[in-house]
């Protein structure tokens, strides 16, 4: 079932994605070949405590840290280590989520470091405008499925190719709640979208179109060629009013 948020939930959740937007920009601020990804995990940690928040993913079936930093062929659910020293050339998803006052937020970025190939940036622009495609569609009236579509079409129109084997979600009280949102498929199916609605969108899109796979720490989601892979989200609401992105913003 599908949870509409109230007027008063919706307002601490806009507080919460000013919160994590401005968390974002700073960690992003350090990202820099040398860096180590748990340097980045950190501040991220501190900058959520000292927003009186609490890191959303710490802990969530048993993650161990605050950010997923996700390097190159990496999708999603890199884990920050300090061991992995950025450098250039590299790609980085950073994804973050935090909860305070019993609601959640969720967003995501993937950030070069230093100079990349144009195809590599091809890819980081083609992945943030799918998600910007699929957050137009949240509209009152439109479908669940007119989001999926908007992104997979997109993308495979680009010659790249979304990953199938995760998917965006509802969020609020939980940091997944339905519904699912894959980043594929047919438009109008579904349920109707309704103010109160609240959605992390998170297109994934790869290079290779095969299946990814699981490394052997069951957490990191890779390419299986060796394919580079971005990944966006934000967290957005449907009002009376329209969509609010939720995590851009802040200070
Ligand atoms: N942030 C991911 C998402 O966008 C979920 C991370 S799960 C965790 O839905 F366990 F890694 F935290
Ligand atoms: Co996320
Ligand atoms: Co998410």
């Amino acid at each position: 079932m599908i949870q509409l948020k109230t007027p008063a939930e919706i307002a601490i959740l806009r507080e919460n994605g000013m919160i994590l937007a401005s968390v974002v920009r700073k960690v992003c601020k350090e990202v820099a070949p040398g860096k180590t990804t748990i340097a980045l995990d950190q501040l991220a940690e501190r900058l959520i405590g000292k927003a009186g928040a609490q890191p959303a993913f710490k802990g969530y079936q048993g993650y161990p840290a605050t950010l997923c930093t996700s390097i190159n062929s990496e999708v999603v659910h890199g884990i920050p280590s300090d061991k992995r020293q950025l450098q250039e050339g590299d790609i980085l998803s950073i994804d973050v989520g935090l909860l305070r006052k019993g609601l959640h937020v969720d967003t995501a970025v993937t950030v070069p470091i230093g100079k990349v190939d144009d195809t590599v940036q091809k890819l980081l622009r083609i992945t943030e405008q799918a998600l910007w495609l699929g957050i137009e569609q949240v509209t009152i009236g439109n479908r669940l499925s007119d989001i999926s579509h908007a992104i997979g079409s997109y993308v495979e129109r680009e010659g790249l190719s979304v990953v199938k084997e995760y998917v965006g979600h509802g969020i609020g009280r939980e940091l997944h709640e339905d519904p699912q949102i894959p980043n594929y498929g047919p438009p109008g199916q579904g349920p109707r979208l309704r103010a109160g609605m609240v959605f992390a969108i998170e297109p994934m899109v790869k290079t290779d179109s095969e299946p990814t796979k699981l490394l052997d720490n069951d957490w990191t989601v890779v390419t299986s060629t060796g394919g580079l892979a971005a990944h966006y989200e934000h967290t957005v609401v449907l009002t009376q009013t329209g969509v609010e992105v939720l995590t851009q913003g802040g200070e």
